[in-house]
C-alpha cells in the first residue's frame, strides 16, 4: 500500500502565520503537524509515501528532508489547491494503480492509523473512511450511515448536517477512486471534492465502509485548533531534561532540550522547551511549547505556543497565545510610554 499525504493549500484560516509558513509545518509540541501524519503512515508499515506540495513547496521539502525517514518520500507538485480529489489526480502516476491511504497533512489522530489500515485489509472495500462524532458537523464533511453501518451519503460542510459523524482526514482507497475523481465536477467552492468522489463510488455500486475513530482527532485548521492539539499532545509527553536549571523549580512532565538554560524560574508541566533557549526569572505554565532559540525573561506564559527564535522580555502574562517565529515582545523602557506595534496583516491582539 502507498500513502498520499497532502501538504498543499493556502491555510487562510491560520493567517498571519501562514503568510510565511506552510500550515502543515506549524509546530505542535515543537514538531511540525505534518510529521505526525508521516509517522502514522510509517507506523502502519507503509514505505512508499507521496507528499502533495503547493505554494511553499521548497519549505515543505526542506523540512521533510531534514529527517532520515524509514520510507521513500516523493514530492508531487499540485500548484493551486483545486480540491482533495484534484490532489489524487495530480498523483495518478505516483499511485500507479495501487491501493493507498490519503492523509490530510493538517490532521492529528492520537491513535494513529494501524487499526484502520488492518480494517481496510480485512473488509477489503473499495474505500474505508474514518468518522468521528463532533459537536459542529457543519465545519466538516459529514456521513450518513445505513442500518448496517455502511456509508449511504456524504456531504461537504452541510448547513443542515444529516448526522454528527464528521469525516476525519484519513481515507483508504482502491485505485477505482481515480475514475471517480475523473467523473466529478467542481463544487460551489470550485474544488474537486473528495466527498463527491466517494459519493460517486457509492452511486456506482462500489462498497464504502466506515471506521470509527476512538481516541481524539484534531484538524488544525484554525489558531484555537493548534492550541488544542498542543494541549492534547502535551498530555502524553514523557519528561526529559537535557538542559541546565539553576535556582529553578521544574514541576510535572517537562521536556527541556539541550543547550537550554533555565534560571530563577518556575516551569510547570506538561510543557516543552526547545534547544538553546534562555529562560530567566519567568514562569512557564502548563500546556506551553517553546521552540528552539527563544529568550524569555521576566514573563509568565501559560497554555501557549511560542515558535523558534522569539524573544519575550518583561512582557507581563501570556495565556492562550500563538506566537510565530522571531517575534520580539518587550517592555517599553523609553518615553513616550505606550504599546508600540509592528504587526503583520490579519494579526489578532487581545490586551
Ligand atoms: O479535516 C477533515 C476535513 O478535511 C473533512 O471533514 C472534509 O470532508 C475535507 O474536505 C477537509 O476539509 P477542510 O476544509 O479542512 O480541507 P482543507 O481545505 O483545509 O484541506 C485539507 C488539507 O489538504 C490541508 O492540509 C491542505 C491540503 N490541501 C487541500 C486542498 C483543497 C491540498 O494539499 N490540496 C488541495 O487542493
Amino acid at each position: 500500500m502507498k500513502a498520499l499525504i497532502l501538504s498543499g493549500g493556502h491555510g487562510t484560516r491560520l493567517r498571519p502565520l501562514t503568510y510565511s509558513q506552510q500550515k502543515q509545518l506549524i509546530p505542535v509540541a515543537n514538531k511540525p503537524v505534518l510529521f505526525y501524519a508521516i509517522e502514522d503512515v510509517i507506523e502502519a508499515g507503509i514505505k512508499d509515501i507521496g507528499i502533495i506540495v503547493g505554494p511553499n513547496k521548497e519549505q515543505v521539502m526542506e523540512t521533510v528532508n531534514s529527517v532520515d525517514w524509514d520510507a521513500e518520500i516523493e514530492f508531487i507538485y499540485q500548484g493551486e489547491p483545486k480540491g482533495l480529489a484534484h490532489a489524487i489526480l495530480v498523483a495518478e502516476e505516483f499511485l500507479d494503480n495501487e491501493e493507498f491511504v490519503m492523509y490530510l497533512g493538517d490532521n492529528i489522530l492520537r491513535g494513529g492509523i494501524v487499526d484502520h489500515a488492518n480494517k481496510f485489509k480485512e473488509l477489503n472495500p473499495d474505500s474505508l473512511i474514518l468518522l468521528t462524532e463532533v459537536d459542529e458537523p457543519q465545519r466538516f464533511g459529514v456521513a450518513e450511515l445505513d442500518e448496517n453501518g455502511r456509508v449511504k451519503k456524504l456531504v461537504e460542510k452541510p448547513k443542515v448536517p444529516p448526522s454528527n459523524y464528521a469525516l476525519v482526514g484519513v481515507y483508504f482507497f482502491k485505485p477505482i477512486i481515480i475514475e471517480a475523481c475523473k467523473n466529478i465536477k467542481p463544487s460551489w467552492r470550485n474544488e474537486l471534492e473528495i466527498t463527491d468522489a466517494i459519493q460517486w463510488l457509492i452511486d456506482n455500486g462500489y462498497r464504502v465502509e466506515a471506521s470509527i475513530v476512538e481516541g481524539w482527532w484534531k484538524d488544525t485548521g484554525k489558531p484555537e485548533d493548534i492550541l488544542e492539539a498542543n494541549r492534547l499532545i502535551l498530555d502524553d509527553i514523557q519528561p526529559k531534561n537535557e538542559g541546565k536549571a539553576e535556582n529553578s523549580r521544574i514541576m510535572g512532565r517537562v521536556v527541556i532540550e539541550s543547550g537550554t538554560v533555565i534560571k530563577d524560574s518556575v516551569i510547570k508541566g506538561p510543557c516543552v522547551v526547545g534547544k538553546n533557549c534562555r529562560i530567566v526569572n519567568s514562569y512557564i505554565g502548563p500546556y506551553t511549547s517553546i521552540g528552539n532559540n527563544c529568550e524569555i525573561e521576566g514573563t509568565e506564559i501559560e497554555d501557549s505556543v511560542i515558535m523558534d527564535g522569539s524573544k519575550i522580555i518583561n512582557a507581563g502574562r501570556f495565556v492562550e497565545s500563538l506566537i510565530g517565529r522571531n517575534v520580539k515582545i518587550q517592555e517599553c523602557n523609553s518615553k513616550p510610554r505606550g504599546y508600540r506595534f509592528i504587526v503583520g496583516d490579519n494579526s489578532d491582539i487581545v490586551l
